[in-house]
């Protein structure tokens, strides 16, 4: 896509309410129709829902479901997702990143494969579903079409990428993505992203050597919960996204002095916590001024030595900036560095600004939303397109061929929590949706 196209689409996905305004119901295109199978075909979605509530299971604490990438559960999640590889009669591999594949060979062996996958690493403190519903429904893609004896023309490889809530880490870097991630970056399981992806059985000096290719998939179709509530509002029970919002990652050190708090005169302070706070407030008031669906977020506050009579010396703190349109987001991202200088002038502070990950915004491809339609509507199931906030594995493959995603409701809209839930019908449904849409993509 030409880039001029591209920022004229994501404009006008941007320009959509999220939330509000009419339903789109996009009726799907003649072509998908006369390539349409008799009768939509069925996965066993319910087999889905049991793996979903096994998986509950590992790396569930008090606080939520605690699989973080490259942690002892992210390894114990992986290794029951291996199973259900070879359960659905794939020989998984590992690829240089640390993701999962699993490759059904199809009958025209010129034909390039159809990727479908998610990932099943969490955030701290998360949710079950998030990642792993679109990992275990391709999962269960893969098997339905082996049980019900459906060879596709094209192959069908599953992926299950790694540390998707880093930054979408695995998918970057297995499309060569490398400029866009530092690797010694320290993940929230406490490793670096290279000490990482050696763990989970990756090969950090392979990753250039097996970077996909631009032209090398046929396409790459993601299912997923929605995470704004917008479905859940709107009564309807399949999302067809249009594009996912680009972001930018930042680490944010401030530099004050350690001193006594309750020597140190109010008007001698270097205070580095007092700093974070006004910059956090500040994010939020230049983020809130302008119209738009943009968002940026401070999440994480670490000051140091992080005690009650210490005023604090030092802050480091994350910055997740996020919209559809990159020109914004520079915007944002130097407005943000300027703020930053100001509050540390007036507070005797310093601040530096790394980036540690970035993704540009990614728009579905038209026929990719298209054939998720035709599928949803094959099932008559609800559907409108929408845009995604959150980021996905998605947007790095659609730098090397067409993207689709399907969104099914999370209870409240909720997500990152330890209350994120879908609902088992909304399993099935996105289940048999993905499915009818590989059929469809392969049949075409
Ligand atoms: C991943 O869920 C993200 O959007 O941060
Ligand atoms: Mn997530
Ligand atoms: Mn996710």
């Amino acid at each position: 896509m030409k880039r001029r196209d591209f920022l004229g689409q994501a404009a006008a996905i941007a320009a959509v309410p999220l939330g509000a305004g009419p339903l789109i119901r996009v009726a799907p295109l003649l072509a998908w129709s006369r390539a349409r199978p008799p009768a939509p075909a069925r996965a066993d979605g319910a087999r889905v829902n049991r793996w979903l509530a096994l998986f509950d299971q590992i790396g569930r604490t008090a606080g939520g479901i605690n699989r973080v990438a490259y942690s002892e559960h992210d390894l114990a999640g992986r290794a029951f997702t291996l199973d259900l590889f070879r359960q659905a009669g794939l020989t998984p591999r590992i690829d240089a990143a640390g993701n999962l594949i699993g490759r059904v060979e199809g009958t025209d062996r010129t034909l390039r494969p159809i990727v479908i996958g998610s990932h099943i690493d969490s955030v701290t403190d998360g949710g079950n579903f998030d990642g792993p519903l679109g990992s275990f429904g391709a999962l269960e893609v893969a098997r339905t079409l082996g049980e019900q004896g459906r060879r596709l023309r094209h192959p069908l490889e599953v992926v299950v990428w790694s540390n998707e809530e880093g930054g979408v880490i695995g998918s970057k870097l297995a499309v060569g993505d490398f400029k866009a991630v530092d690797i010694d970056t320290v993940a929230r399981s406490g490793k670096t992203i290279r000490e990482g992806i050696g763990l989970v059985g990756g090969n950090v000096a392979a990753l250039e050597r097996e970077a996909r290719a631009p032209g090398s998939a046929e396409c790459y179709l993601e299912l997923h919960i929605e995470q704004s509530g917008l479905l859940e509002k709107a009564g309807l029970q399949v999302g067809v996204v249009q594009g996912i919002c680009g972001l930018r990652f930042f680490e944010v050190t401030i530099e004050g002095f350690a001193n006594h708090a309750g020597a140190t005169p109010m008007d001698e302070r270097r205070d580095a916590v007092l700093a974070g706070a006004r910059f956090t407030v500040a994010v939020n008031d230049a983020i809130r001024s302008e119209p738009g669906r943009q968002v940026a977020t401070v999440g994480r506050v670490v000051p140091t030595p992080n005690t009650r009579n210490v005023i604090a010396g030092r802050v480091e703190l994350t910055l997740d900036l996020r919209d559809l349109d990159a020109v914004k987001l520079e915007r944002f991202a130097d407005r943000f560095r300027r703020v930053g200088s100001e509050i540390g002038a007036a507070s005797g502070t310093t601040f530096s600004f790394r980036e540690s990950t970035r993704s540009t915004p990614a728009i579905a491809d038209a026929a990719m939303m298209e054939a998720v339609e035709a599928s949803a509507s094959q099932l008559r199931l609800s559907h409108q397109r929408m845009p995604s906030g959150a980021g996905h594995d998605a947007q790095e493959m659609s730098h090397i061929c067409p993207m689709g995603m399907i969104f099914v409701p999370s209870v409240g809209g909720i997500s990152h929590s330890p209350r994120e839930f879908t609902k088992g019908e909304d399993v099935v449904n996105g289940v048999n949706v993905l499915l009818n849409a590989v059929l469809l993509v392969d049949a075409r």
